[in-house]
């Protein structure tokens, strides 16, 4: 309770004994400081980056994606086969997608989920095998159906009734990549009416939102998919949420996927089911995401137990996440431009203005998402103060890191780094009051490189057809 009376700061935030620590839940194994207190990531330190590259950077530590992803699928391969099954891990590429990233995880055994045209144009670009791709998204258009289905993209999640019917019509065609004769693979993406939101979850039996198809419903819809000829339903597909912590959702949900899959087992065989992503990660000190051997074991035991109380099969499972791949293995370094100090009702508030904001990372405004900062150039003196960094956007809204304990000397011109901004930061990013989008470098044992460049002034004007040229 130290906040309430005499600071700004929230109850989770709990002062740091030197506010130049790296909390290594939230950081890549590889940020450290070097002697001179400099931040230090892939073996690169933050100056010579910047040097580079300029701010803001999007950094991206290469063994820290690739690590992620072998320890989910080593996870997920172990659980499955203490519990009699396999398991298969895609990459979820909404959080963060381009052709070097697609190459990493594919090279480390994993598949890529997409859930657009777009999406599924940058595996393809990548040299993704398309029998490696999993094709989501709530409203597929014919055109991207078309695509994926000449592609031979090895899962259609079929989303809603429609979508039957669309495919239908492009199977019929022979449209397929592997000919005429080979059926697409598809699974039934249903809504379990459970949702998990970080720790808690709620379990309702309608469920307010977009996707899947309602459990009261899928009967129906499966037994259309196995009607059609070229067309071949392998499974049910369930997602529940995303930063979610513990297995409590997962285990609600697959319990109550695994009454329908029971049910439907009386239509044909049912190799396969998918219970999504949406692992948890940290993105604070506060924030204590369970070790994922946890997760995967307690998820597959879950399903496990279930088949075997229903005397079924277990099927091959899979998982989609996204943000825990990624999430930690990204930070952005900003320069410090202005700094203000702001008399509230209660204390003080410092806010610290860098040369970014809502524009690379829209998950503070969109969500009131928190984050972790520390200084890059050097490491601080002065005791912690309570800080709120912000962008240059004209909107107040546009924060960076709501809440945190900088040194007390920070000032104009120090490097600032943001943590775990690898997920759904790019992505989501914008030209909002025309600022370029930063570049993203990998950096990986001392090395940099450019995996996607930077915006420059001419890429901000290509568009505008009133400039003379
Ligand atoms: N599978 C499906 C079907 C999904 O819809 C998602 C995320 C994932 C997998 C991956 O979830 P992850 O493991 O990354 O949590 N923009 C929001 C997150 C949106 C997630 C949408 N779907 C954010 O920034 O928090």
């Amino acid at each position: 309770m130290h906040s309430a009376v005499s600071s700004p700061a929230p109850e989770w935030l709990t002062p740091p004994d030197d506010a130049n620590d790296l909390v290594p839940a939230v950081w890549p194994a590889s940020a450290e400081r070097d002697a001179d207190g400099e931040l230090v990531l892939g073996g690169v330190t933050a100056g010579r980056l910047v040097r580079t590259y300029g701010t803001p950077l999007q950094v991206l530590d290469e063994t820290e994606v690739r690590r992620r992803a072998h320890v989910l699928r080593a996870a997920f391969d172990a659980a499955a086969r203490a519990h009699g099954t396999t398991a298969r891990v895609y990459y979820a590429g909404k959080a963060l997608l381009n052709t070097t990233i697609v190459r990493w995880v594919l090279d480390e055994g994993l598949n890529v989920d997409v859930c657009t045209g777009g999406e599924l144009e940058v595996a393809l670009a990548a040299g993704a095998d398309a029998g490696r791709l999993g094709f989501h998204g709530n409203n597929k258009s014919v055109a991207e159906l078309e695509r994926a289905v000449a592609a031979g993209v090895g899962t259609i999640i079929i989303d809603s009734a429609i979508e039957i019917e669309r495919l239908a019509a492009i199977v019929s065609r022979g449209a397929s990549a592997a000919g005429a004769d080979a059926a697409q693979r598809v699974m039934l993406r249903v809504n379990s009416g459970v949702h998990a939101e970080t720790h808690d979850f709620l379990a309702t039996a309608h469920e307010d939102q977009k996707f899947g198809t309602p459990l009261q419903l899928a009967p129906e819809l499966v037994a259309r998919i196995r009607e059609i000829e070229g067309l071949e339903f392998v499974g049910l597909h369930c997602h529940i949420g995303s930063q979610i912590f513990g297995v409590a959702g997962f285990r609600e949900s697959a319990s109550r996927v695994l009454d329908l899959h029971q049910e439907l087992l009386a239509g044909g065989d049912i190799p396969q089911l998918n219970l999504g992503g949406g692992f948890g990660i940290a993105y604070t000190r506060a924030d204590a995401p369970e070790p994922i051997e946890t997760l995967a074991d307690g998820i597959v035991a879950a399903v496990a137990e279930g088949c075997a109380a229903r005397g079924i099969p277990v099927p091959a499972l899979s998982f989609e996440p996204g943000r825990a791949i990624v999430g930690n293995a990204g930070v952005t370094l900003y320069e410090v431009g202005t700094i203000k100090d702001v008399a509230l009702e209660v204390g003080t508030r410092r806010y610290v203005s860098v040369d970014g904001g809502m524009s690379d990372n829209a998950r503070p405004a969109l969500y009131g998402a928190q984050y972790s900062a520390r200084l890059a150039s050097r490491a601080g003196e002065g005791a912690p103060v309570l800080v709120r960094v912000v962008g240059k956007h004209c909107e107040s809204g546009d924060i960076v890191v709501d809440h945190e304990h900088l040194p007390g000397d920070v000032a104009p011109g120090d490097l600032l780094a943001v943590a775990a901004t690898g997920a759904y930061c790019a992505p989501l990013s914008s030209n909002y009051n025309h600022v370029p989008r930063p570049p993203i470098v990998a950096v990986r044992d001392g090395e940099s490189r450019v995996i996607v460049r930077g915006e420059s002034m001419a890429d901000l004007l290509a568009r505008d057809a009133g400039i003379q040229r």
